[in-house]
């Protein structure tokens, strides 16, 4: 379909949809942190989080509702389960294109033991019909159910067992305010830096049991985007080319070489990333232009353009967002070594 396809990344469709095939990171179970010690980065969401934990658990109460914004990749999945480890709860999980019918979330929900977490990925997607049942179920630990058809239909009240829901977007702008106002506490991920991006390598490493070298570790840190989902992927590649050349570890010679054939460069960015750079340069004369074309253009979803390029993109200051659209910055003409032709009627 034209569509741009990310080498080893799940589409965004498959990690939309419910009933997803298992992307790499997920099968390799061994890599996800269990625990907060092992939950690496993000200090300042840890730090709260864990007073906000220690204290449910001294009252013997569920956590309030915890609301989890952030790019793909960056471990929201990840932190709901440790969270439900950390509280010492059981953990349910499904997504909001899931939530078909109100029966299948009144399944969950009266089935759940006492203040276990419920997280609800993609919960930008909730059918409204199902949205309005969580209003109650998360205010008032309490099911509206209706009973029989037409006018004879009646509701009933169910209650059900204390909950935390952990709720997960990439687009928190999509999320409507009564459902937003209704979460306790909101964490906001953000790009992990070089040296937590370096103690992750580290710790897979260790799981994959391959030896990395510290100056690979550094170069294959700052080429991953600021993702640990990226990372892993990375380092399972790199293992695989210092397996074919019966390194006994990953050095910094296996990172240069593995990334340029992975057609990943100095930034982390993939090919596409910079097609997307180099459209709206040679096109649109460096911009602005709006997602919906931009996207049209380079073969690609908006939700995918905005999901999954466009944050890091903008996080390593090369492209930015404007009231009339995407704009590449002069680091961008810099990146790609193009020169910035100023147009007539511009300054010079
Ligand atoms: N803080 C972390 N420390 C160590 N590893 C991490 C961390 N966060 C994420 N990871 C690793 O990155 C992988 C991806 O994380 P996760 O699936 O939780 O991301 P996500 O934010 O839920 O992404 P999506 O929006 O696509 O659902 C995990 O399998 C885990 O191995
Ligand atoms: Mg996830």
């Amino acid at each position: 379909m034209g569509k741009i396809k990310r080498r080893g990344e799940p589409a965004i469709g498959d990690i939309l949809h419910a009933e997803k095939p298992l992307s790499e990171d997920e099968r390799d179970i061994t890599l996800r942190p269990q625990n907060i010690a092992e939950f690496l980065g993000q200090s300042k969401i840890k730090e709260n989080l864990a007073v906000f934990i220690a204290a449910a658990k001294a009252r013997r109460e569920s956590l309030d509702h915890l609301f989890l914004i952030g790019p793909p990749g960056l471990g929201k999945t990840t932190l709901a389960q440790v969270v439900a480890h950390e509280l010492g709860v059981d953990f349910k999980v499904t997504s909001a294109p899931a939530l078909d019918k109100p029966k299948d979330l009144v399944g969950i929900l009266t089935t759940m033991s006492k203040n276990s977490v419920f997280f609800i990925d993609e919960i930008h997607r909730l059918k409204p019909a199902i949205e309005e049942m969580l209003y109650i179920a998360m205010e008032d630990y309490e099911l509206d159910w209706i009973i029989g058809q037409g006018p004879g239909a009646r509701t009933m009240r169910l209650p059900i067992p204390r909950f935390t829901l952990v709720g997960a977007t990439t687009k928190a702008g999509n999320v409507s305010s009564p459902l937003v106002s209704r979460f306790g506490i909101t964490c906001r991920f953000s790009f992990y830096e070089q040296e937590d991006m370096e103690a992750i390598l580290r710790r897979s490493s260790v799981i994959l049991n391959v030896r990395i070298e510290s100056d690979a570790a550094r170069l294959l840190a700052a080429s991953s985007r600021g993702t640990p989902r990226v990372a892993n992927r990375l380092i399972r590649r790199m293992r695989d080319f210092a397996q074919v050349k019966q390194a006994p570890s990953i050095t910094r010679a296996i990172v240069e070489n593995g990334l340029t054939q992975l057609e990943i460069d100095s930034l982390g960015l993939e090919r596409y990333d910079r097609e997307i750079l180099r459209m709206i340069i040679e096109r649109y004369n460096g911009g602005p232009v709006g997602a919906e074309t931009l996207a049209i253009s380079v073969g690609e979803t908006v939700e995918t353009l905005e999901d999954y390029y466009e944050p890091y993109l903008i996080q390593a200051g090369l492209i930015q967002r404007t009231p009339r659209g995407r704009i590449v910055t002069e680091a961008a003409y810099a990146h790609l070594n193009i020169a910035h032709k100023h147009t007539t009627g511009a300054l010079f």
